[in-house]
This record gives structure tokens, C-alpha cells and sequence, in this order.
């Protein structure tokens, strides 16, 4: 996905628009670019590669203008390069765009046969081009978007600036998501609220097909029928410094540590750590009516939702299914009468869970949305909506919003168990009493954080591994793989312990470092015997386990070191064995020199397929 920002002031843009840029690198960052309008004339600044490299060169080479367009873009169609950074621009108009023009094809052919001449690879720069055909034929800029909207096919958040107008920006969306910002005679626009934060915390969310004109002075919205409408005016609670690393070196770090406040705050929303009792938000249906529960979700999300398979069907003996959104959603699934389907989302933006969540409505499923980020697209097209706290992440590895949706979904499962009549109070105040000590836990597992930068020492220089772990350690073992991909870029595979005599032994030698998961749990003799296995086989093994196990474990003999975490219920053990597999990736990362905040190839919600 892309950012875009877009401001009309009383004072120069071109410092704010890169501002607003720095707080959307995350959503992409192969190339950037702003335009104003200056002189009655539209001026340009655009650069490959990160922000900083556009940053230098407006250093370098000024614009100024009350009026501009902002972009940070994750390349979709045509080469991270200057010439297909946006704005894209003619004479006219310049535009930036966040989604992808499904018949950009016909359409560029239409306009080339009409003169017309491009200079990107872009699906975006026909829009330029179709716009100003229609203002060369003399139509105003709101008839001139009209007519174009109506041309196109696919998903796009716009945000558009004309020569010959110096107090207007129109804005359009249609599948990415867009809102304005109402300051004191200044107005911006932007791809999420956390562009805006350092102008104002007044934001109006566009709906689906909905297109503004903004001037100073305030917007005038249509929806997708071309009627006027009013949509809210929402008061944010992001503020300028929500988004900065403070005293940490990198956002994924702050995230990682501020995940005992995030998941007591989200804890907070959904228990009663005084009668130790889960208090659920109404949900539009009854979990003693639910026949099958799906849970639908992407990455790192989908990995949140294979862990809760093992609550549900343990307290609250609900048949769960676990769906890749991008498979389920093109799959024609059968979706039982009476079930419901969760879907699982930090930025509530990624576009094949959304798409997987409309296909539920269609098919009149009940539907909850578990998201970061309220106002976003998951949770406004959801029938009922649970909202982690772990406020902003801005670290493209998910970390925070991960163990955030555990301890939802914890509380969820602990909610339809007794709501069930299969799970006893007694029973509740124990798991809700484990989910409170959450916190304190992974604070002293924070405290060794050190321990866990040794032991990145001892996978930087491999080429490949191999996460293993048993029932919910499997989850989480595939989470650790994950992390340690997308991170410092090592090839890792999470593998379910049982399992891996099924092949994946035969990758084992002392290349291959081999990462266990071995809490003190159901599962924990099966995983010390398949440790065994591997050690007899010369692999080199690090593995988390609890403090009262950590001395027989060393006692195994063979190329093994341990991390403890503290002893705890199984049931919370998901939470806590997150939290030093992140710190590995983290650390590893670092010491191979990657960049941990923006990995290569990545973006923090992928809006388009
Ligand atoms: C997580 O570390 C990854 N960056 C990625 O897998 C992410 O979890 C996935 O893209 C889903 O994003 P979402 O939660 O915003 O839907």
C-alpha cells in the first residue's frame, strides 16, 4: 500500500507535507514525492528510494505553495524509480494515489490514441490523463472527476490539485482509505489519522465511493450517487508525539515494550480484574447459539487466530476453522447457518481480509472484527468490533498488535465457554487471574533482553532455521519464523515438533540452528523427546523454556542453550513465548544490518492483492 497526504494552508506546505510523509513512511517507502502549486504553475519534487532521499532534495532544490500533494509509495505497478514516483502530473493536474486502476490498460490505450503521452509505467498516470482530457474539453474540475470516477475500475484513495485553482483539492476513495483534517483555516487529507496528528485531531472519515472538494475554508462530500452529504467529525486521541520512538532506537523496540501496558489496557477493556471475570461488549449474537466459528486473517493476524483455535475448542468446545483470508475469500467456502466469522486485522486495511469479510456478509454470517485501528475499513464494514489498545504500531513487524489480539481472543474464548455452560466459574477466575499476571511476566522477560542479543549471535550467520513447537507453541512457533524472515531476512520455517520427523529432520545438521518452544505444558515430555532427536543429529538448539526446566534441559547434553521465562499457566504461555522470539528477530536483524522498522519489499498493511 501507499501513503498519501495533501494540505491547503495559510503558511508554505512543503515542510508539512514531508512531515505528514515521515508519520506514513510505513505504509510504503521505494519512493516519494510532493507537488504545490506555486506561480499558477504546478511544481514537482520526487525521489527513489526512502523519504530522506526526497527530504535532501527539496533541501537541495525548494518548493513552496499554500496548496500540495504529498505520496510515499510501495510500487505495484512499474519499478521503484523517480519517473514512477508520484505525483504523477500533466500542465493541469497532479494527483497521488493510494490502490491499484484494475483497466488502467484500455483506458492508457484509449487516451494514447487520443494524443495523449506518458511518461511512467504507472496504472495511476492515466488518471492524470483522463482528468485533463476532460478539463481541456472545458469541464470544471468536480464534472471532470465526476466523469473520470465513473471510468474507472479497481481501488483508489485520490488526492488531486488544478493549475488554474488555487484553493481547491478534490479527494475520492473507493477501497483504500482517506480522511480529511479540519484545522484553523487549514485543511489536510491524508491515508490514515496518523498522517494529520501534528495539524489537528479533527477527522472526518470518508465512506466507501465518496468524493470531497476542500478549500480553506472547510469540505464540501458527495457520496457515489453525486449527493451532498454529511459524514462526522471525529476527535482523535493521537497526538504529534503518538508516533515518535522516544527514547528507543527503533519503533519495533518501543512496540516490544510496550506491550505489558498494551495488553493490560486491552485486558482492562475485556475482564473485570476485580471479580476476575470476563466482561464482554454486547455482540449481536449469542455464543450459546454459535454452531462453527471461522477465523479469518492474514500474516501475522492469521497466526493470532491459529493460537485461539486451541482455546476455543478447549473451553468453549466450539468447532473452529483457521482461514488464510486470501484463500478462504476465493475458495467459495461453505459457511454454516448459525456460525460466525471473526476477522483479525492490526490495520483493519489489508485488503484480502476485508474482501473475505464481505463475502461473510454476503453470505449473512455473523461477523466480529478484531482491529487495531478503529475507524478503518474492517471495523466500519464489521457487525460488531473489538478495538485492541495497543494504540499505533508503526514498526512493520507486527509485535504489540499480535499479543494484543491473543489476549482478545483469550478473553473471547473464556466469554463463549461460560456463556456455553461449558466452562465453570471457578474455571473463568483462574484463566482471567492468568491473563492479569500477562504484564508482569513479560516484564521480567523484557529485563533479559540482553541475554536474547547473545543469543542472536548464534543464528545471524545462518541461511536457514527451523522454529519448532507444540500445540499452541506451534502458533507461535510459526510466528517466530515469521518475524525472523521478515526481519533479518534469514529463511526460517515454524514446524510443528510432531511433525518434523515427516521430512524436515533430513534439513537438520549444524548449519541449521533449530529454535524449541518448551513450556512446562501438556505437550512438554513430547517436545523434549523431539529436541532429542535433533540433537542426536548435530543440530545446534536454543531453547525458551521455563525457569524449573531450564536445568534438566541443559542436562540433555549435545549443542543446546536456554533462555527461561518465568513459570506459568499454559494457558498465557502464547502471550509470553512471543515475546523473546520477537527480541531475536529483532536483535538478529540488527546485527546483519537490516532495516528493522522498514524491511525490504514489505509495507505494514498490504491494500492490494
Ligand atoms: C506481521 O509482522 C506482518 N508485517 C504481516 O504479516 C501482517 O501481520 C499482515 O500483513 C496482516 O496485517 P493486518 O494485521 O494489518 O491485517
Amino acid at each position: 500500500m501507499c501513503g498519501i497526504v495533501g494540505m491547503i494552508s495559510q503558511s508554505s506546505v512543503a515542510p508539512k507535507l514531508l512531515e505528514g510523509l515521515k508519520r506514513l513512511e510505513y505504509r510504503g517507502y521505494d519512493s516519494a514525492g510532493i507537488a504545490t502549486l506555486t506561480d499558477g504553475r504546478i511544481e514537482r519534487r520526487r525521489a527513489e528510494g526512502k523519504l530522506k532521499q526526497l527530504q535532501d532534495l527539496v533541501e537541495h532544490s525548494p518548493i513552496v505553495g499554500f496548496l500540495g500533494i504529498g505520496h510515499t509509495r510501495w510500487a505495484t505497478h512499474g519499478a521503484p524509480t523517480q519517473e514512477n514516483a508520484h505525483p504523477h502530473a500533466s500542465d493541469q493536474v497532479a494527483l497521488v494515489h493510494n490502490g491499484i486502476i484494475e483497466n488502467y490498460a484500455e483506458l492508457k490505450e484509449m487516451l494514447i490514441n487520443k494524443g495523449h503521452q506518458f511518461q511512467s509505467q504507472t496504472d495511476t498516470e492515466v488518471v492524470v490523463h483522463l482528468l485533463t482530457h476532460y478539463l481541456d474539453e472545458g469541464k470544471t474540475p468536480l464534472v471532470a472527476v465526476r466523469k473520470a470516477l465513473k471510468e474507472l475500475k479497481g481501488a483508489f484513495a485520490f488526492a488531486i490539485l488544478f493549475r488554474d485553482h488555487t484553493d481547491l483539492m478534490i479527494v475520492a476513495r473507493r477501497g483504500s482509505p482517506l480522511v480529511i483534517g479540519y484545522g484553523e483555516q487549514e485543511m489536510t487529507i491524508g491515508s490514515d489519522a496518523l498522517a494529520l496528528a501534528p495539524w489537528t485531531q479533527h477527522l472526518c472519515y470518508l465512506e466507501e465511493g465518496d468524493y470531497a472538494l476542500i478549500t480553506k475554508e472547510g469540505a464540501q462530500i458527495y457520496d457515489y450517487a453525486d449527493t451532498l452529504v454529511e459524514r462526522p467529525i471525529h476527535k482523535t486521541y493521537l497526538s504529534e508525539n503518538t508516533v515518535t520512538k522516544g527514547a528507543y532506537r527503533h519503533f519495533m523496540l518501543k512496540e516490544i515494550f510496550e506491550q505489558p501496558v498494551a495488553i493490560n489496557n486491552t485486558l482492562n477493556l475485556l475482564t473485570d480484574v476485580s471479580t476476575s471475570t470476563v466482561q464482554i461488549p454486547p455482540l449481536s449474537f449469542d455464543w450459546k447459539d454459535v454452531s462453527r466459528l471461522t477465523l479469518v486473517a492474514c500474516g501475522t493476524a492469521f497466526l493470532s487466530g491459529l493460537t485461539a483455535k486451541y482455546w476455543f475448542e478447549k473451553y468453549a468446545q466450539l468447532p473452529v476453522d483457521v482461514e488464510i483470508a486470501s484463500e478462504f475469500r476465493y475458495r467459495d467456502p461453505t459457511l454454516t447457518p448459525g456460525g460466525v466469522a471473526i476477522f483479525i486485522s492490526q490495520s483493519g486495511e489489508t485488503i484480502d481480509t476485508l474482501c473475505a469479510l464481505q463475502l461473510a456478509c454476503e453470505k449473512n454470517h455473523h461477523t466480529l472484527a478484531i482491529v487495531n485501528t478503529p475507524e478503518s475499513s474492517i471495523a466500519r464494514q464489521s457487525k460488531n468490533v473489538i478495538t485492541t489498545q495497543a494504540w499505533p504500531e508503526i514498526g512493520v513487524a507486527s509485535t504489540k498488535a499480535f499479543t494484543c489480539q491473543l489476549a482478545v481472543l483469550a478473553s473471547l474464548a473464556i466469554a463463549a465457554g461460560r456463556r456455553r455452560g461449558v466452562l465453570s466459574k471457578d474455571q473463568e477466575r483462574k484463566l482471567v487471574q492468568s491473563l492479569h499476571q500477562t504484564p508482569d511476566q513479560i516484564n521480567k522477560i523484557l529485563q533479559k533482553d540482553d541475554k536474547i542479543h547473545e543469543l542472536g549471535h548464534h543464528i545471524r550467520n545462518a541461511n536457514s532455521s527451523l522454529y519448532l513447537g507444540r500445540g499452541t507453541s506451534y502458533p507461535i512457533a510459526l510466528e517466530g519464523a515469521l518475524k525472523l524472515k521478515e526481519l533479518s531476512y534469514i529463511h526460517a520455517e515454524g514446524y510443528p515438533a510432531g511433525e518434523m520427523k515427516h521430512g524436515p529432520i533430513a534439513l537438520i545438521d549444524e548449519k541449521v540452528p533449530v529454535i524449541i518452544l518448551a513450556p512446562q505444558d501438556q505437550w512438554f515430555e513430547k517436545t523434549i523427546s523431539n529436541m532429542q532427536e535433533v540433537l542426536a543429529r548435530g543440530a545446534s538448539v536454543i531453547c525458551f523454556t521455563d525457569e524449573s526446566s531450564e536445568k534438566h534441559i541443559q542436562g540433555l547434553g549435545g549443542k543446546i542453550k536456554t533462555f527461561s521465562l518465568p513459570t506459568a499457566d499454559p494457558f498465557i504461555t502464547p502471550l509470553l513465548y512471543t515475546i523473546p522470539l520477537q527480541l531475536l528477530a529483532y536483535h538478529t536483524a540488527l546485527l546483519r544490518g537490516t532495516d528493522v522498522d522498514q524491511p525490504r519489499n514489505l509495507a505494514k498493511s498490504v491494500t492490494v492483492e
